[in-house]
């Protein structure tokens, strides 16, 4: 149909005859010459029609309309001196037409403009959402796309010609795998009364591939889970997925940052020095108060309750004889923040509240290095107070400090919440610097107050750190998180290959004998017939391609994306089924709209 793509023509292509196809980009008149940007996958090149030159071309020229599909065959010419176009690869020539065909008109309104070369229009999300396929022919969606293209292309060579790993599929038609979300279920019409799930993560199967002796398995796979949903989050979402025998988790590690390393110099051209720096998890607590420390800034944390448990302010003490703790976060050049934005109704104090705070203590580094204190603080710290507060957090004049204190969970939250948005809102963020780094030694288990239990900080298939057997409920796990700029890029383990430490792990969550017979009495049945050592991570793609593209938003580099709602507002998915339909599944519904309220 066509002789070359778009973009493809030079000067070198001077004289040519060629045939292109593709949209009407923008259609421009100037006087009776008709020009026509138009664009493939490839890009835009520049198409004349004129009355003169041209004159088979003109009519049909003369009604095109902008996103035309269109073919045309022509000349290609050198551009006349003021029209070169340095910012276009075809910015020297342009083709003169000499036959356009409409191959298809539009038939309706756009709804918004498609073309970006006019800058700055923004369209709604809903709208660009509904039309997805006329959004996608945008360059940065498009460019979105070939990114993500790319980086997934990356991973596969490296995983498959550099280091021998096989990709095989797993079932999307299974049974729960606890990785923390709710389960997509899926009834059976020929075993009625019973779902199938979808899977939360291919971690048991890959597992099970390991007792089959595949030694290194990846698989692009799409994973389900029924949660909230954020700007990182999706209901459905792609996960490279990792599995290995025989490898330590130190090897494990290396390998991943060689891949990861690999990627970025691939498709960005960025060299990342290896190994990558490694925060155990109790490091990361408490110097960052997360477990996914963004490290592009300082803003380091420092631990006071020691040095405030005696201190005359009411909300120290309670907090350190209530078991909790006092953490200070300082900010060198804080006296850019008022106190307007710290006291009730400003909007550090809303950010502190939203994390569970009741409100911010603060003090002021005055010139000369005296401590003002301020509001409820007031006359309450000692001068030796004063001064070790200075030495700990080496706060300079102009510092402000701002103190949480509580139990250390809101503590922790809080300040990591303020220091994330005064780091961003101080200028403090480079945002092209990329730092990658491995939060190791999590805890195996946390307090679920809600079911009064312990749970799997990752899942319950992560082995226990070998030092801390004697104890499994403090125990650390093989656990590493692997975090991109404060985004949790990726996260893996060494698992539990043995079926007696495993049976103590579930045991350890409360999951009876019986139930964890009945759930995963495949897996304990597989550990049981010679499973080998194994570990492994998943890397969520949609957020590594988020990141690299610099989007704000995970939607940007998926092409058929849910809202925040689970929707989708291209189909109008998930819609209602037939009444047959429910029968044949031997389901009901109980939901009743009125009852809702
Ligand atoms: P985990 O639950 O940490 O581990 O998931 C791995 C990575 O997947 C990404 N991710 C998501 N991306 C988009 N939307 C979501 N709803 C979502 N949930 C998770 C994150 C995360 O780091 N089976 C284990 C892996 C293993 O142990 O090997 C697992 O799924 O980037």
């Amino acid at each position: 149909m066509r002789t070359h793509n778009c973009a493809a023509l030079r000067t070198t292509h001077i004289g040519e005859t060629v045939t292109l196809c593709g949209w009407v980009d923008r259609r421009r008149d100037h006087g009776n010459v008709v020009f026509v940007d138009l664009r493939d996958r490839s890009g835009v090149v520049q198409i004349v029609s004129d009355p003169e030159r041209t004159p088979d071309s003109h009519e049909a020229a003369a009604k095109l309309r902008n996103e035309y599909v269109i073919r045309i065959t022509g000349r290609v010419s050198q551009r006349p001196e003021e029209s070169l176009n340095p910012k276009l690869p075809t910015g020297e020539i342009e083709v003169y037409a000499d036959q356009i065909e409409v191959l298809n008109a539009v038939g309706q309104q756009l709804p918004f403009q498609v073309s970006t070369a006019a800058e700055g229009e923004t369209v709604k999300e809903e709208l660009r959402l509904k039309y997805r396929y006329l959004d996608l022919r945008r360059e940065p969606m498009a460019e979105n796309l070939r990114l993500r293209h790319a980086v997934v292309k990356a991973m596969r060579r490296f995983l498959e010609d550099e280091a021998s790993f096989m990709e095989i599929e797993t079932p999307i038609l299974t049974r729960a795998t606890p990785e923390g979300a709710r389960d997509y279920l899926v009834p059976s019409r020929v075993n009625p009364a019973q779902w199938y799930a979808l899977p939360q993560s291919p971690q048991l199967f890959k597992q099970l591939l390991m007792v089959s002796g595949m030694e290194r398995y990846y698989q692009l796979a799409r994973c389900f889970r029924d949660e909230d949903l954020r700007a990182d989050r999706q209901p459905e979402f792609s996960q490279m997925d990792l599995e290995m025998s025989f490898m330590t988790q130190e090897e494990i590690m290396t390998l991943n940052e060689t891949l990861v390393a690999h990627v970025f110099k691939t498709v960005k051209g960025v060299e990342i020095p290896t190994p990558f720096p490694r925060l155990t998890y109790a490091e990361a607590m408490a110097k960052y108060g997360t477990d996914r420390p963004d490290t592009r800034f300082g803003l380091e944390l420092v631990e006071v309750s020691e040095l405030l448990k005696d201190s005359g302010f009411k909300v120290f003490s309670g907090a350190v004889k209530r078991g909790g703790i006092i953490k200070v976060l300082p900010i060198p050049g804080g006296d850019r923040i008022s106190n307007v934005r710290i006291k009730p109704g400003g909007d550090l104090f809303k950010e502190a509240t939203i994390a569970g705070a009741k409100g911010i203590a603060y003090v002021r580094v005055r010139e000369g290095g005296e401590i003002d204190t301020i509001g409820a603080i007031k006359d309450n710290l000692s001068d030796e107070q004063k001064q070790e507060l200075l030495t700990v957090t080496g706060a300079e004049p102009g510092a402000l400090l701002l103190f949480g204190a509580g139990d250390a969970a809101t503590v922790n939250k809080s300040l990591d919440r303020l220091r994330q948005v005064i780091g961003e809102q101080l200028g403090m963020i480079d945002p092209a610097q990329v730092n990658l780094l491995w939060v190791t030694d999590f805890p195996m288990f946390e307090w679920n107050a809600d079911e009064k239990r312990l749970e799997a900080l990752h899942h319950p298939f992560t082995a226990p750190h070998p030092d801390d057997l004697d104890d499994l409920k403090t125990a650390r796990a093989l656990a590493h998180d692997l975090v991109f700029n404060g985004i949790e890029l990726g996260g893996g383990s060494i698992r539990i290959h043995q079926r007696e430490l495993q049976e103590k792990v579930f045991e350890t969550i409360g999951l009876p004998m019986e139930e964890a017979q009945e759930q995963f009495g495949f897996l304990l049945d597989a550990l049981d017939y010679g499973a080998p050592p194994h570990g492994g991570i998943a890397y969520g793609v949609d957020r590594l391609v988020m990141l690299l593209a610099g989007a704000d938003s995970i939607r940007e580099v998926i092409a058929f994306p849910k809202t925040q709602q689970a929707r989708s507002v291209l189909t109008d998915a998930p819609a209602t089924v037939t009444d047959r339909q429910l029968k044949e599944l031997q389901v009901v519904s109980t939901y009743n709209p009125e009852a809702e309220d």
